[in-house]
């Protein structure tokens, strides 16, 4: 039979997919129970007081009603803001999400990289530990973006979304005082993988972007060795904790990720 606990991901929306695709590819048999918080969306314009007070608690709740083996929080914001008070709350493993401005550091020739995350992520105390810690030779530009964030909700479902809000996005960055040598950039919301391609095609130079998504699978599945998997994983799960507008492209979308059942929580 195998173990038939699953791992559950989390995020405000549909950005923790750019984290699930990679630990599917890896852990292909993993049973998946994937939580949009929708009702709370957007994570990136709530203060921290309010992003502490919900995510910890939620997490709570639905790790006693999906009994998981793991939980991959697959968002930058809940991350930087409460990564630490989840994990003295939950009595099961937490991998968190936080931007991934080492392996940028590491790649960048120009010694200037950018981070790209919401509001509420760019302006954390986590964002400054971790330049001074892994970056502390470049110079580290940031820029919050709700509006990417609407972009990639919007691609997801099908919808399409205009260059030109891409390029503006961008100019969020590189229009800034010495944003002309940047030459990385460090997608530190998970929102944003899903239209990498899109900022790319419209960047005026090339320029490399970075997500933490690989690494946090290779953790998941390090967690987990040893574990046993159900020979056929059951269908994926898709939650939500608001309404939710199936259209059959956003279906499609989900379908793509594994996910193909739904849940309200
Ligand atoms: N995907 C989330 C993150 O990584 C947050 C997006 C939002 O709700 O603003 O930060």
């Amino acid at each position: 039979m195998g173990d038939r606990r699953p791992i559950l991901f989390f995020d405000s929306g549909v950005g923790g997919l750019s984290v699930l695709a990679p630990t599917r590819a890896l852990l292909p048999r993993a049973p998946i129970v994937y939580v949009a918080d929708n009702a709370f969306f957007p994570y990136g314009l709530k203060s921290e007081a309010e992003i502490a007070g919900r995510v910890p608690a939620l997490l709570g709740r639905l790790a006693a009603h999906y009994r998981p083996r793991l939980i991959v929080n697959a968002c930058n914001t809940a991350c930087t803001i409460a990564l630490a008070t989840m994990r003295a709350v939950l009595d099961l493993p937490v991998v968190g999400t936080v931007p991934a401005i080492r392996p940028a550091a590491q790649v960048s020739r120009t010694r200037v990289i950018g981070v790209l995350g919401t509001d509420a992520t760019v302006r954390q105390p986590y964002v400054d530990r971790l330049s001074a810690d892994y970056a502390a030779d470049c110079v580290v530009l940031r820029h919050g973006s709700a509006r990417l964030v609407e972009l990639a909700e919007a691609h997801l479902r099908g919808e399409a979304t205009p260059d030109d809000a891409y390029r503006e996005v961008l100019a969020g960055l590189l229009g800034q005082p010495g944003g002309t040598s940047l030459d990385t950039i460090v997608l530190a919301c998970t929102h944003f993988p899903l239209v990498a391609d899109r900022l790319a095609a419209v960047a005026p130079r090339p320029l490399a972007f970075v997500d933490g998504g690989a690494g946090i699978a290779r953790r998941v599945a390090h967690l987990t060795e040893g574990q046993s998997w159900p020979d056929a994983p059951p269908p994926g799960i898709a939650v939500f904790t608001g309404p939710f507008d199936p259209t059959p492209a956003f279906r499609g979308s989900l379908a793509r990720f594994g996910l193909d059942a739904f849940e309200q929580f």
